[in-house]
Order: C-alpha cells, then structure tokens, then sequence
C-alpha cells in the first residue's frame, strides 16, 4: 500500500488549540501526519526548538498516525527526506492567504509537494500563538486557547523573561 504522508509544519512557538485541531484533521486525511516545528527567519522565538517539540509530542499523543519532528532547512527539503506528497497549513483568514499562497507556490516551485489549505474551525478563526502570547504576558487569561499545560509553561516562561529583564 502506498503511503501518503503529509507534513503539518509551523513555529508552534507556542502550539495553541487552533494548531491541534489542524493537526486531528490532516490525520483523518492522511495515512501519516508528520508535524514538524521549522525556522521562521522573521519571527523571535520564546520557547526553544526542543521545548515546542516537547509540547507537540504531548499534544500528539491523542493521534496515532501523528509523529513530531523538527527541522533547520528548506521545509521542501524537509518534505523530500520524508517522502510527503503534502504540505497541510490551516487557512484562518484571507488575510492569512496572500502569504500563505505565495510560501504554497514558492514550494511547489521547489519541490514535488502539495500543499493543502484546511480552514480553521471557526471557534479558533481569531488564534494565533503571537497573540497568546501577548495576551499572556499583559496578564490575560488564555485557558482554553491553549492547552493547560502549555499554558502553565507559557506562564513560567513569561515569568522568568520578566525577571531576567529580558
Ligand atoms: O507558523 P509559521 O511561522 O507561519 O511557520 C512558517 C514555517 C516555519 C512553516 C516557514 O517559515 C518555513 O517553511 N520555514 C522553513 C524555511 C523555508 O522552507 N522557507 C521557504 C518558505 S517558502
């Protein structure tokens, strides 16, 4: 039986409810789910690549057919070492298309691989982890955007930047 494997790739920095939903999904779409943390070069990072794929493994232990892993290159790279035929983001917004479209075509350009939008479910629409973050860090309360325990590290985290001045 052919495999048909797809990679749910993102900061996850940290993941939030919005990212699992996605990732349940694509599992129900695909033989194999591979959700990898890679490098965003625009955007400053709170949690450490090991600590975001600390967190996904926990997330993902709900899906049997979903594996984690962390990559430093080209995500197309990525996709090709993997043998994935797809690329699975979620689609919140049309603000949220432009540049995801264009990292779609840009891929594509690039390698042999797919990319298929899922739209977010509408109770996660507004969700993002930079906004969770935000809200966090003014004291906010983000249960139910974010699993508990991601909530309590997000909290520590916070904690210890505030402390160190940093
Ligand atoms: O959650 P994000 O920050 O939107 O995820 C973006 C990510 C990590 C998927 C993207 O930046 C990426 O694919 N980075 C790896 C480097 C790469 O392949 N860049 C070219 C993208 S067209």
């Amino acid at each position: 039986m052919n495999v048909r494997i797809a990679v749910c790739p993102g900061s996850f920095d940290p993941v939030t409810n919005g990212h699992i939903d996605i990732f349940g999904r694509a599992a129900d779409l695909f033989d194999e789910v591979i959700v990898a943390t890679g490098l965003n070069p625009s955007k400053t990072r709170l949690f450490t690549p090991d600590e975001r794929i600390d967190m996904l493994t926990e997330v993902c232990r709900a899906f049997p057919n979903v594996r984690v892993a962390g990559f430093t290159g080209l995500l197309t790279a990525f996709c090709q070492e993997q043998g994935a035929v797809a690329i699975v983001k979620g689609l919140r917004a049309v603000s949220d298309y432009e540049y995801e479209l264009q990292m779609a075509q840009m891929n594509s350009s690039l390698a042999e691989v797919e990319t298929v939008f899922i739209p977010t479910s509408p109770e996660y629409s507004f969700l993002a982890s930079s906004l969770v973050k935000e809200v966090a860090m003014f004291g906010g309360d983000v249960s139910g955007l974010v699993p508990d325990f991601v909530r309590e590290r997000l909290i520590t985290r916070l904690d210890e930047r505030k402390r160190s001045g940093a």
